[in-house]
């Protein structure tokens, strides 16, 4: 047994608090000592007071959803030769603990110590009833959203840059590339790189670079080196350059550019924001205090919404709900959401592909629009990417979850609606899970329904605010979506029988 100290105070006849201190966790949590947190219930009788769940615990363990599949997703293969690859065609790439974790089926790795030290700097990440929004809309439904702006970065990034940077670190590792479209990741990877002593060095999407001065500034306060992307530093960059000197840039080709630098350089590894199972692994910290903390409100969630880039704070909300519901316990609906100008889940195809726009990296099974299609430029840089994570894409196929694309004006008049009634201002990626989450709560206000819907609201938007500008000024537009072009981009994915 753990020492602890609770304690409840009735403060009045509408709550209880509850408090608890722990001086160690226990097996599947770790307590912060650095805070000491209530954990409201609510009582079955109605307040004007918003239900609010900090947990005082950091989970112990990341979840590895794989080891819960009916059917294990289908392998990485190697780019040239197609046939499966090995831990030894990453090793230029990621250190030795990495990997293993990318090819784990065990259902629990634990989290180290040093880095849930780190986490302790921010987690555990409120859950907020979004009671004020519930109110502005009329719905009968109860809205939360798991909130990971609070990170030093101000998303949920930080969540995988701090053990990537760390492994990296452990193997002695001197130097990490990488690449950002948001900035959201460059900054994480920087913040995780200045706490080990690392180098880094970030390939920035051209069109992120001049929207967001102030995202590079923030790397570069961190120690990090920020290029735009396509750069003329790189032979993958140079390439894109040639035939289009004012390309936006796209992730695909800032993944090639970082992916290069790494596989020239020894001393140099390579992080990724989002996509491979390690990183959706690391993003489930999310999602294990989530569930707690519905608990605790003595709530269930009906309907789970999460906004997809790569995939990873969808996956690191909805995988331990996954697990829940696969063991029958609950059966909530999980529905991804992605911006119309860029819909892989929902008009992709689901097929072999390769992560990058130069062919550098494994092929995954994933949907895909093509690894050259250049998404337009819409505010949400997060969420250009031109695949899906292959688990989440599995797990797709397995009829698991559902996926909507919604149109950015939607999506920040949702922001809108939620920036002034709750206060948060978005980033512009998680306005897709509020628009999602508000076409939902009306749904119930027809319905009558009051049902729980929970959303991931993976970060803030302070240094997004010139596409608040625009949606303010009426300049905004909704980019649409080129069949041809993704047809022309699928007729260069590799043909595997
Ligand atoms: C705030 C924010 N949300 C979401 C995303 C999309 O990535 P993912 O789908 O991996 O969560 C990004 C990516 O940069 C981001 O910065």
């Amino acid at each position: 047994m753990s020492p602890s100290l609770s304690f409840s105070v009735n403060r009045s006849p509408k709550f209880s608090f509850q408090g608890e201190v722990k001086k160690h966790g226990n097996s599947l949590f770790n307590a912060n000592p650095n805070h000491l947190k209530f954990s409201f219930r609510e009582k079955p009788v109605s307040t004007t007071l918003t239900p609010h769940a900090v947990a005082t615990e950091i989970p112990t363990h990341w979840y590895n959803i794989i080891a819960d599949l009916p059917i294990k997703p289908p392998p990485f293969l190697h780019p040239k030769t197609f046939a499966p690859l090995q831990p030894q065609d990453l090793s230029h790439l990621f250190p030795d603990e990495l990997i293993k974790q990318e090819a784990s089926n065990e259902r629990f790795i634990v989290i180290p110590d040093e880095v849930i030290d780190v986490y302790r700097l921010w987690r555990p990440t409120p859950l907020i009833r979004a009671k004020r929004l519930e109110k502005l809309l009329d719905t009968p439904a109860r809205i939360y959203y798991k909130y990971e702006g609070v990170s030093p970065a101000g998303s949920h990034k930080p969540n995988t840059a701090v053990p990537q940077v760390w492994y990296n670190a452990q193997q002695g590792v001197k130097n990490v590339v990488t690449e950002t479209g948001a900035g959201q990741w460059g900054c994480s990877l920087a913040f995780a790189s200045s706490l080990f002593g690392l180098n880094c060095e970030v390939w920035q999407v051209r069109a992120s670079y001049d929207q967001k001065p102030y995202r590079k500034l923030m790397m570069q306060t961190w120690g990090a080196k920020v290029h735009p992307s396509p750069s003329s530093i790189t032979e993958s960059g140079r390439r894109i350059l040639e035939m289009d000197p004012l390309s936006p840039g796209s992730l695909g080709i800032a993944i090639s550019e970082a992916v290069e630098v790494a596989g020239l350089n020894q001393d140099t590894k390579y992080c990724l924001g989002s996509v491979l199972n390690h990183v959706l692994l690391h993003q489930t910290v999310i999602g294990e205090e989530c569930i707690k903390q519905m608990e605790d409100l003595g709530e269930t969630p009906d309907v789970i919404i999460g906004c997809t880039g790569g995939g990873s704070n969808f996956a690191g909300l909805c995988f331990p709900f996954i697990r829940e519901r696969l063991k029958g316990k609950i059966n909530p609906v999980i529905r991804a959401v992605e911006p119309t100008a860029c819909p892989s889940l929902t008009k992709g195809v689901y097929a072999y592909d390769y992560g990058d726009t130069a062919q550098l990296t494994p092929l995954m099974k994933m949907h895909t629009l093509g690894h050259d299609f250049i998404p337009d430029p819409i505010h949400s840089g997060g969420l250009r990417y031109h695949g899906m994570a292959p688990l989440i894409s599995h797990i797709y196929e397995l009829g698991f979850m559902e996926a909507i694309a919604i149109p950015q004006i939607e999506c920040f008049r949702g922001a809108i609606q939620f920036a002034r009634s709750e206060g948060l201002i978005p980033a512009p990626e998680p306005t897709h899970a509020i628009a999602a989450a508000i076409r939902e709560a009306l749904h119930c206000k027809e319905s009558g329904e009051s049902k729980v819907i929970l959303m991931a609201m993976c970060g803030h938007g302070h240094f997004d605010l010139p596409a608040y500008e625009k949606y303010l000024q009426g300049a905004m537009v909704d980019l649409s979506f080129s069949e041809d072009k993704m047809q022309a981009s699928l007729a260069n994915i590799p043909h595997l029988t």
